[in-house]
């Protein structure tokens, strides 16, 4: 059996972040001639080596299609392939391999599930619930499966600390809805919501909840099971991996129930013009050559948190964050939007009266990349009445330091003003 290879990644005994920082070679470059302060993780997070080279590593050595060769570079391939899908599967606890089907991302598993799960049992006047603080990616192919169906599309509102309303959805809640739809970690807020409870919630009145994994991933130990929901959805280059491949979880149960999304190669048993029947999981919802280096490059990417450790990173972020929210709450006129009681690594704010764009492309001028903008969380920023908002976001890398020189910079971009 091949392995995608992991020299770069060493046994952590602490989580010593000057050697953590090396195994990121992005790190050691200079933007506008100041060292890079890379805040934009929420948006795509950097690559270890370890990524880096297991894909390179997989182009140089083993490259060829998946599950069609008999020649060993083929089966090379696929034992690298189902590798990092047996890796996933349990990274994030879930029973069997089979139930991790590997899509481009958490995007592409939404409309997965909206349209082969939930689009065959719904009907006019049937509910869909999501949260005042989803992703577009978790409303949007909902909102398109309810002018598809004649469902509505209900949500849960949020609190101004960018909190879910627990009473409302447990009111919400009811044997109409068909599907909830949550976020597990919000990208605009940083929210972490109860998704355990809330999945408890759900199964009293029979609701399968989908869980938008994606920034939960990188931050957090996953564990499907005890979550409790019905679908979990993720993507690689959230977590380190690569981008263009994300996974989708159900299980094997749910996916046997449902038919294929996409038509065409691996997919299928048998072809004739009168009919076609599908293959086994996971194969049934992977139609076409996969994304194969990018599954190579997500296991590596699983190894590598692995090894780290997902309580010892969570426990370095929670550092940067609460030290970062201290320095942000000091400046006169910054305001934090999002300031809920459980939040991971986001940090999105507003200075004074100046355009959050305006503010992010000064501060590029310091070697510091955030993100401004909507966060493609569009209805946050209606209920906070705000355009768009800056967001900072950390991730296992970033240190104190890096929030000093920002903070400096900061000051300095609203002294131009
Ligand atoms: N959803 C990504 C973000 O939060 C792109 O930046």
């Amino acid at each position: 059996m091949i392995e995608p290879v992991s020299a770069s990644v060493e046994p952590e005994s602490t989580f010593n972040i000057n050697r953590i920082r090396r195994d990121f070679p992005i790190l050691e470059r200079e933007v506008r001639g100041k060292p890079l302060i890379y805040f934009d993780t929420a948006a795509s997070a950097q690559r270890p080596l370890a990524v880096i080279d297991a894909v390179n590593n997989f182009y140089r050595e083993h490259n060829a299609n998946v599950h069609r060769g008999v020649h060993t570079l083929s089966q090379e391939a696929t034992d690298l392939y189902e590798g990092g899908r047996r890796k996933l599967a349990q990274f994030i606890n879930a029973p069997s391999e089979r139930e991790v089907i590997f899509t481009r991302g958490t995007t592409e598993s939404i409309n997965l599930v909206a349209q082969s799960f939930l689009r065959p049992k719904l009907k006019p006047g049937d509910e869909i619930l999501v949260t005042h603080m989803e992703h577009h990616s978790n409303i949007v192919p909902w909102q398109i499966l309810c002018q598809q169906t004649g469902a509505l599309l209900r949500v849960v509102p949020i609190n101004q600390r960018g909190e879910l309303e627990m009473g409302a959805l447990q009111r919400l809640l009811s044997e109409r809805v068909k599907m909830l739809g949550i976020v597990q970690v919000s990208n605009a807020l940083g929210t972490i919501n109860p998704v355990a409870e809330i999945c408890r919630m759900a199964k009293h009145h029979g609701v399968p909840v989908l869980v938008d994994g994606a920034q939960a991933m990188p931050h957090m130990q996953v564990d499907v099971q005890a979550l409790g929901c019905e679908f979990f959805c993720l993507s690689g280059h959230k977590m380190y991996g690569p981008t263009g491949v994300g996974a989708l979880w159900a299980r094997e149960s749910t996916l046997d129930s449902m038919p294929p999304w996409q038509g065409g190669g691996e997919m299928i048993r048998h072809v004739t013009f009168e009919e076609s029947t599908w293959n086994d999981l996971p194969a049934k919802f992977e139609a076409g050559t996969p994304n194969i280096a990018g599954g190579v490059g997500l296991g590596a990417a699983v190894d590598y948190l692995s090894k780290l450790g997902l309580p010892e990173i969570a426990a370095h972020e929670n550092q940067v964050l609460s030290y970062a929210t201290e320095k942000l709450a000091e400046i006169d006129g910054l305001r934090i939007i999002g300031t809920a009681r459980d939040k991971a690594s986001v940090i999105s704010f507003i200075l004074g009266d100046i355009h959050p764009h305006d503010l992010g492309t000064i501060i590029d001028h310091y070697g510091v990349a955030l993100r401004t903008g909507h966060h493609c969380a569009m209805p946050v920023m209606q209920f906070f009445g705000v355009p768009a908002t800056a967001r900072v976001s950390f991730g296992l890398y970033n240190t104190q330091q890096e929030v000093d020189v920002f903070v400096d910079a900061l000051l300095k971009v609203r002294e131009m003003f």
